[in-house]
């Protein structure tokens, strides 16, 4: 049995009269790629911010490590954040910073290691993610996956525990898709991190995650293993499969 690294309990928010998280149960164990799906709107990226402890639950628990983050000062948040990475989906680069500040720039932040030291891990990172020789270049000169995975070697140089992907593949061509899927896959097997993953694109999902839960109407509605989301017969999963055009024989087919 794996251990569980992040655990919420009956998690609710509101936000004025609207209600995002009616009662939000969800286990992720350590080194899983746990992936959340939900119509847009559901309240999905609502999620993952209390999960790092950007917004605070009206009522519920959400437990990092064992840990009840819903009471701590925020000065004690200030740790627990050290243990994530975050890629949203407009992880915007500083353009103005070539890549080895964009990558070092959390250490800068949140160490007082020497640079050269900070230098050495930022193009070990950076190779282990399969990018050489780019230290220099600024991000308008890199690819659109070249660009996401200096982001991905920048939410990672802390050696965060989890990394927090809010639709990492928006706005993504097909083999751009692959390539963050890939990165995911990598920072799993070579960094041994935990993913919680938000994504629309059920294809991915299938091949990649251990665990999927669809959250709709406030809640986590359906929770399993790829194969056992994509055999269920509730009829909210099925619409969602279908209308994403990547049914169980699609899954099959991709091993
Ligand atoms: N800070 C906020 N204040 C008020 N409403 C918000 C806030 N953040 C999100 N919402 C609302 O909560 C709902 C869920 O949003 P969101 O989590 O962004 O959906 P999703 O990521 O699933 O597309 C939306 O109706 C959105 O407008
Ligand atoms: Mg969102």
């Amino acid at each position: 049995m794996s251990q569980i690294v992040v655990r919420l309990r009956n998690v609710q928010k509101s936000f004025n009269d609207l209600e995002v998280l009616r009662g939000v149960d969800l286990d992720v164990a350590e080194g899983s790629i746990t992936v959340v799906i939900g119509p847009s709107g559901s309240g999905k990226s609502v999620l993952v911010k209390h999960v790092i402890g950007l917004l605070k639950p009206d009522a519920g628990s959400i437990e990092i490590d064992g840990e009840d983050i819903t009471t701590l000062s925020e000065r004690r948040m200030i740790d627990v954040r050290k243990k994530f990475g975050m890629l949203f989906q407009q992880s915007a680069l500083f353009d103005s910073m070539n890549v080895m500040e964009n990558v070092i720039f959390p250490l800068v932040e949140h160490t007082k290691l020497p640079r050269k030291k900070m230098r050495e891990m930022a193009i070990n990172r950076l190779e282990q993610l399969g990018l050489t020789n780019v230290e220099n270049k600024f991000p308008a000169e890199l690819s659109g996956g070249m660009r996401k995975r200096v982001g991905l070697a920048r939410a990672t140089i802390l050696n965060p525990k989890i990394i927090i992907y809010d639709e990492p593949m928006t706005g993504l061509d097909p083999i751009m898709c692959e390539n963050v899927e890939d990165m995911i896959q990598t920072a799993q097997r070579t960094l041994g991190v935990t993913s919680l993953v938000v994504s629309h694109d059920m294809a991915s999902t299938f091949r990649m995650a251990d665990k999927i839960a669809m959250l709709f109407k406030g809640k986590i509605h359906v929770v399993g293993t790829s194969q056992e989301v994509s055999a269920s017969n509730d009829e909210m999963v099925r619409k969602y499969i279908y209308l994403s055009g990547t049914g169980p024989l699609h899954l099959e087919a991709n091993g």
